[in-house]
């Protein structure tokens, strides 16, 4: 069974102000996307990452698309031999290997299996005026991260899909549940945090100090 790791990195970084990729950006002393490919080789046969154009060296890069699903699809393309695939955003370096393990062995009889952390903060939903329309039950609701595992043959159909489809979805998983596929959700540490702001360098270095 061939588990590939697909690591999308293509993104801008705007918010987090820097003046490359956000891929690139230095944590720790090395691109911060090469924590997350470490975390995925120690459990994937291959790992292929989707970088911005003019950043396809060294081998396994391929160019992103121009959103992050488009940019796993291209990804996936170059990976035919995959059977379980695992995407881990590049903008998601505290993950471990074994929240990767616990994710690829919980999609036993699944299409996916998804790491997510329940939600402690209350949700509320509001309209464009601001005006809050209601709130949600927090006991239900769970903050979704990566790793996300899929079935190969789930994920593709799922991303066969027209661009502007790709640009609305906010994760892989939404794609897949959209052709009727089921998704477990594994619990993992809130720790395993997104660098979106120049603050979750910050507090993602902490973390890093204290595990
Ligand atoms: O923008 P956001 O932080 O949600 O991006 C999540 C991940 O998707 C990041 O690792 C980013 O590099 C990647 N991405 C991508 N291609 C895009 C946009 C984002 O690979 N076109």
């Amino acid at each position: 069974m061939a588990v590939v790791g697909i690591v999308p990195a293509a993104g801008s970084g705007t918010r987090l102000g820097a003046p490359g990729p956000k891929a690139f950006v230095p944590f720790r002393g090395r691109p911060l996307l090469e924590w997350s490919v470490d975390a995925l080789r120690a459990v994937c046969e291959r790992v292929v990452v989707a970088v911005p154009a003019g950043h396809e060296q060294p081998p396994d890069r391929v160019t992103g698309g121009p959103s992050r699903s488009a940019s796993v699809r291209r990804a996936l393309e170059a990976a035919p031999e995959a059977r379980v695939v695992v995407v881990h955003d590049a903008a998601r370096p505290l993950v471990t290997p074994d929240l990767v393990r616990r994710c690829v062995e919980a999609l036993e009889g699944v299409d996916g299996a998804i790491a997510a952390a329940p939600v402690t903060d209350t949700v509320k939903e509001a309209g464009d005026d601001q005006l809050v329309a209601r709130t949600l039950d927090r006991s239900r609701l769970w903050a979704v991260q990566t790793p996300q595992v899929f079935r190969a043959d789930a994920l593709r159909r799922a991303l066969d899909v027209d661009d502007a489809t790709l640009a609305a979805a906010t994760d892989d998983a939404a794609l897949v549940e959209a052709i009727g596929g089921t998704i477990r959700l594994v619990e993992a540490p809130q720790e395993n945090i997104k660098i979106t702001r120049p603050a979750d360098l910050v507090i993602a270095d902490v973390l890093m100090s204290a595990s």
